[in-house]
């Protein structure tokens, strides 16, 4: 039995056996899971705050997989207006059979109240003023009226999930105050360095010394992005997925010796390593950092400027150990 089947006309659910079971789909994140659970186990709508990679989704996920329940995802951005929102009638149909309920056309909106799934409306501070009062009527009411449809009533677990960057400052509304007073703030930031490596050991699936060793430079070195002094926004931890597979798939190219899967051990004197790991992150990394405009320099460089501190001026840190 699933806990929306649990639920009372609150749309309150216990949290606690679903928590036990979502902590074991995540890395880390256990405070903040703790806090988002909370939010939507009490029926609360929330926006997740927090930069790119930060396990906004992941964490959404995790929790509707538990509930059994749909996560309807919406990009937030000028073309999504009120009609995109909540549906449209069908023009076509409506030429041939007149106006009706059924040739209504939910939207994401009407569809998650409808299956009682999280609408997740992502870059949430991008969607025009009028997109976001349409949500207000749903969130109060938990119900919505669609001209020639009638009223749509919410399903218990359905909720309003949005999610905001904070450095995000082009093409953004700042949220009304109707807007900000009906939703609970998490505010999430990068995962620790600990985590940062147990996530980019799950999604690359690399293990073993050497993968040890790629995902602690690639992880070092994505973090370092997000410190240096000429970047507005450094890389995500999926700069460091990225970095770590494309690392491990030049070195198999270029026959480095000790690549994952490759027989022997290690050979961390090889001096072709540094140099390919310059060349994956230059890959990975030099398109997702966002450069300070004053700062007039460019991704090459601030990414050598990274490497040289890892590989030449302390390079006893780059080394497995
Ligand atoms: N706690 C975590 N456990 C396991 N994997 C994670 C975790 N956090 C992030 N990831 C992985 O990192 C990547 C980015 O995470 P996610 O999509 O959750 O970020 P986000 O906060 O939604 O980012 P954005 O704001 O860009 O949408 C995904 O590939 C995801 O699998
Ligand atoms: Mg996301």
């Amino acid at each position: 039995m699933s806990d929306v089947t649990r639920q009372t006309g609150t749309g309150r659910v216990p949290v606690d056996d679903a928590r036990r079971r979502i902590t074991g789909r995540l890395v880390g994140r256990e405070r903040e899971l703790e806090l988002a659970l909370a939010a939507v186990g009490s029926g609360r709508d929330l926006v997740l705050e927090g930069p790119p990679g930060t396990s906004k989704t992941t964490m959404l996920q995790a929790i509707t997989a538990e509930w059994g329940i749909p996560l309807v995802f919406v990009e937030g951005n000028a073309d999504l207006t009120p009609s995109r929102l909540v549906g449209h009638h069908n023009p076509a149909r409506v030429l041939r059979e007149d106006y009706s309920a059924d040739t209504f056309e939910d939207g994401p909106l009407v569809a998650a109240m409808r299956s009682g799934g999280f609408l997740y409306i992502e870059e949430f501070n991008r969607a025009p003023e009028d997109t976001l009062n349409t949500l207000l009527t749903a969130m109060a009411d938990r119900r919505i009226a669609v001209p020639r449809v009638g009223s749509i009533e919410a399903a218990p677990s359905f909720r309003v999930v949005a999610s905001m960057n904070p450095y995000d400052n082009v093409g953004t509304t700042r949220l009304s105050t109707s807007v900000s007073d009906r939703l609970n703030r998490i505010v999430i930031g990068y995962q620790d360095e600990d985590d940062e490596r147990g996530i980019v050991a799950l999604r690359s699936g690399l293990s073993g010394a050497t993968g040890e060793r790629i995902i602690g430079d690639a992880v070092a070195v994505t973090r370092a992005t997000r410190d240096h002094e000429d970047v507005r926004q450094g890389s995500s931890v999926r700069g460091a997925i990225d970095c770590t597979l494309i690392a491990s798939e030049l070195l198999t190219l270029r026959g480095v010796p000790g690549v994952p899967g490759a027989p022997g051990t290690p050979d961390q004197h090889d001096e072709r390593y540094p140099e390919t790991f310059f060349d994956a992150m230059l890959v990975a990394l030099s398109g997702r950092i966002h450069l300070d405009e004053a700062a007039g320099t460019t991704p090459e460089r601030v990414l050598r400027q990274i490497w040289e501190d890892r590989f030449i001026l302390d390079p006893a840190r780059a080394e497995p150990g």
